[in-house]
């Protein structure tokens, strides 16, 4: 099997790529990249050199560049992860969300049936989406998104992976390309980079800087381990049905407020340094537009039906992921430098 994942150079993919890579050595796994900020081969260091793994450069956005690559290795699979995916970034050039997160989709899409139109036996296209389409919930109540919930995307980022999503059903349901999505939840781990809630945090404890929290802070997100992330992939693309969605998330709501405090809290120890003294760094700051109140999805499809479920508990995952950043300073060093990316741009350009 030869498949194609792109944005295997980020957070999750990186993740999705070493999962692959190291569990199935007889496919081919091609990571396909733009190495933008947020991309970075050093994600991938203990797997680049493995036999069936190729990294290639390049921008989904161009239509000719993706046609000719799947001419070229006529892939048996595609795990879409490539996509703009910062809220706040997607704010202040929404136009840079939808090239890469609708056209560069869209471009995939085309190639994939133009190129799988001889037969489709055996092909899977498998998007990677989020639960920012389904909208926002409200705070303190018993509500969940479920794979039925209408579509409400709210900032240009969701609005532009929603539109991502409805091109996928629409290749389905036109053309009967071979499909599956999965909305997840916020992710937290290693390699994420330091722009998000938790990575920023943790490196801004450890550097005395202040914490900018939004709003009021009671903000909600439902929490998942990348590593689990990973591995629903892993059982969504092999097992889950034709033209399905799946909702995945870690049953792990937190308001940011207490989860900053428990971050604060967890740093302090691992730090030596007193319990508390972090807590001091906290500052409320003015709100983003359109901040979404609550995210929390139920995952109960993909548990009853394909068996996964989180592996891990979320104080477990979240020690792990501190202890992770605090002992990875020349990973946080290179990613915030943009040192990695004056080398691999030579390298690879
Ligand atoms: P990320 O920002 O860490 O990585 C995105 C990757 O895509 C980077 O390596 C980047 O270089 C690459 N990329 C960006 N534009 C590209 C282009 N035009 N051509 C080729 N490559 C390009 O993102 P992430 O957090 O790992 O998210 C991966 C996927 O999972 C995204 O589709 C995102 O919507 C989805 N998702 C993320 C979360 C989360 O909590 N992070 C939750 C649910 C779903
Ligand atoms: P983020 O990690 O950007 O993920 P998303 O917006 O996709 O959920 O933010 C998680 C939550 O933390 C969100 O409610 C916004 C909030 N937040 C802050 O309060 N301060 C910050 O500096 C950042 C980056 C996020």
């Amino acid at each position: 099997m030869k498949i194609l994942i792109t944005g295997g150079a980020g957070f999750i993919g990186s993740h999705v790529v070493r999962l692959f890579v190291n569990k199935y050595p007889n496919y081919q796994i091609i990571n396909l990249d733009k190495l933008t900020y947020a991309g970075n081969l050093n994600n991938l260091k203990d797997v680049e050199t493995a036999s069936n793994y190729t990294f290639i450069k390049g921008d989904i956005v161009d239509t000719d560049f993706v046609m000719e690559l799947f001419a070229l290795h006529k892939f048996d699979g595609v795990i879409h992860l490539a996509a703009e995916t910062h809220v706040d970034r997607s704010i202040t050039d929404p136009l840079n969300f939808l090239k890469t997160n609708v056209l560069g989709t869209f471009n995939l899409l085309h190639a994939a049936k133009i190129h799988w139109a001889d037969s489709t036996e055996g092909k899977r296209f498998y998007h990677v989406s989020t639960d920012e389409v389904y909208g926002a919930l409200r705070l303190g109540e018993e509500t969940y998104f479920t794979e039925e919930t209408p579509y409400d995307p709210r900032s240009p980022y969701s609005a532009a992976k929603a539109s991502s999503d409805h091109f996928v059903r629409a290749y389905q349901h036109t053309y009967e390309l071979p499909i599956v999505i999965s909305n997840c939840s916020n992710n937290y781990g290693s390699y994420q980079f330091p722009e998000k809630l938790i990575p920023l945090f943790i490196n801004n404890i450890k550097q005395e800087k202040s914490l900018p929290v939004y709003g009021d802070g009671l903000y909600t997100r439902d929490w998942l381990w990348v590593q689990d992330h990973a591995e629903a992939i892993d059982i969504v693309f092999h097992k889950g049905k034709d033209s399905e969605t799946y909702n995945i998330g870690g049953h792990n709501e937190w308001t940011n407020i207490d989860l900053v405090n428990l971050m604060c809290d967890m740093v302090d120890e691992e730090l030596g340094r007193e319990v508390g003294s972090a807590r001091k760094l906290i500052t409320y700051v003015k709100d983003r537009p359109g901040h979404d109140r609550r995210y929390a999805i139920d995952a109960s499809k993909i548990e009853r039906e394909l068996g996964w479920k989180p592996s891990i508990d979320f104080e477990t995952g979240l020690r792990k992921t501190i202890k992770w950043y605090l002992s990875n300073q020349d990973w946080l060093d290179n990613v915030t430098s943009g040192e990695y990316k004056d080398y691999y741009e030579k390298q690879y350009s």
